[in-house]
């Protein structure tokens, strides 16, 4: 079955097409669609290339477009300015214009690397993003935030930059290893824990991960939905879109802290929403056994909920970098109760009673 959701976002609106095989319909949308576009640049990983690449490729070629492919290395580390400058220069070896078109095929580092080559460079490039996890697929391919990260923190340089359509195929994700696919379903437990406790109760439902995808298409397009109702009231993130950060100042903390090669994105946010509802919870702030209800979802699919031993002020400072904060306070997003989530704005100095 085919789902299609229409992002408004008026002249920066597109299509998030969410349908199984829909990977062998991109080069006839593209040669239909992109009618100038002559040539593609697909930004990939050296992973998802190699399982995937050749058939992305062959589906474009068959429409008579050229096309050229941009492998980095699978990871964080990829994000960085020193790939982006390999990247920007594989797209001036190619002659890239800007009628033509460049298209992100991987997770979250792949789509926000390659969709801020694509906002940088030329001033602008049309885009369509193709997220192959499912951190991607419910999150970070849609809503158009694009960044690298710098030494001093994660997406410190970035833009918002929407896709011209993103493509969602759940086939992908059958090569997508255990570890992977829960790092996704924090992101998922997330929108939950926000916006719509049916989805935990379905998610409790579960019995186990192939369960689970076999129901993926409706998660997908339940979290795509929420995301979408957002962006589309806040698409430069200063209002509600906040909410979406659900666990993450303390998550991107806890991954930095860490070199980003502990924990995966999905695992520190799993962290950082299961220590920040205790927190809350113990203040009054949110229901009684609500942490206990976010701790299990997430303890069923192997996530973690405590955060390691680590230096308090480090932590602290690294969580004052983040683009959350602004102007001597900071946004933190807390639970009411599971389903419904705020934006409390504290000062820089309250920190420390929340982690
Ligand atoms: N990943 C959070 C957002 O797009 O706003």
């Amino acid at each position: 079955m085919m789902r299609r959701l229409g992002m408004e976002l008026g002249e920066n609106s597109y299509s998030i097409f969410i349908e199984r095989g829909c990977l062998s319909g991109i080069g006839r949308y593209i040669s239909e669609n992109h009618r100038s576009c002559r040539r593609v640049a697909i930004i990939t990983d050296d992973n998802v290339g190699g399982l995937y690449g050749r058939w992305l490729e062959e589906d474009i070629s068959n429409q008579g477009i050229g096309k050229a492919v941009i492998s980095v290395r699978p990871g964080e580390a990829s994000k960085s300015l020193e790939t982006l400058k390999e990247v920007y220069g594989k797209l001036s070896d190619m002659k890239l214009t800007r009628e033509d078109l460049i298209l992100t095929f991987g997770g979250g580092v792949v789509g926000d690397l390659g969709g801020f080559a694509a906002a940088t460079y030329l001033r602008g490039i049309p885009y369509i993003q193709v997220p192959t996890t499912l951190l991607a697929q419910v999150d970070s391919s849609i809503g158009g935030k694009v960044a690298v990260d710098l030494p001093w923190g994660k997406n410190l340089v970035g833009s918002f930059y929407q896709p011209k359509a993103v493509f969602i195929d759940r086939e992908l994700l059958k090569t997508l290893d255990r570890r992977h696919l829960h790092d996704g379903l924090a992101e998922v437990i997330k929108y939950g824990f926000i916006k719509d406790k049916a989805l935990l109760q379905e998610l409790e439902g579960c019995r186990d991960d192939d369960d689970l995808l076999r129901k993926i298409d409706s998660v997908i397009f339940r979290c795509c939905s929420i995301k979408k109702e957002l962006v589309e009231k806040d698409e430069k993130d200063l209002g509600c879109r906040m909410l979406l950060n659900f666990g993450h100042t303390f998550g991107h903390a806890v991954e930095k802290y860490f070199g980003y090669e502990k924990y995966t994105h999905g695992e520190a946010v799993s962290i950082g929403m299961a220590h920040i509802t205790r927190a809350s919870e113990k203040m009054g702030i949110t229901e009684n056994g609500t942490a206990a209800y976010l701790e299990k979802l997430l303890g069923k699919f192997g996530l973690p909920i405590q955060p390691p031993e680590m230096d308090r002020a480090a932590l602290e400072e690294t969580m004052l970098l983040d683009k959350k904060s602004s102007g001597g306070s900071i946004s933190l997003v807390l639970l009411r109760r599971a389903g419904d989530a705020f934006i409390e704005k504290i000062d820089q100095t309250e920190i420390g009673r929340f982690i």
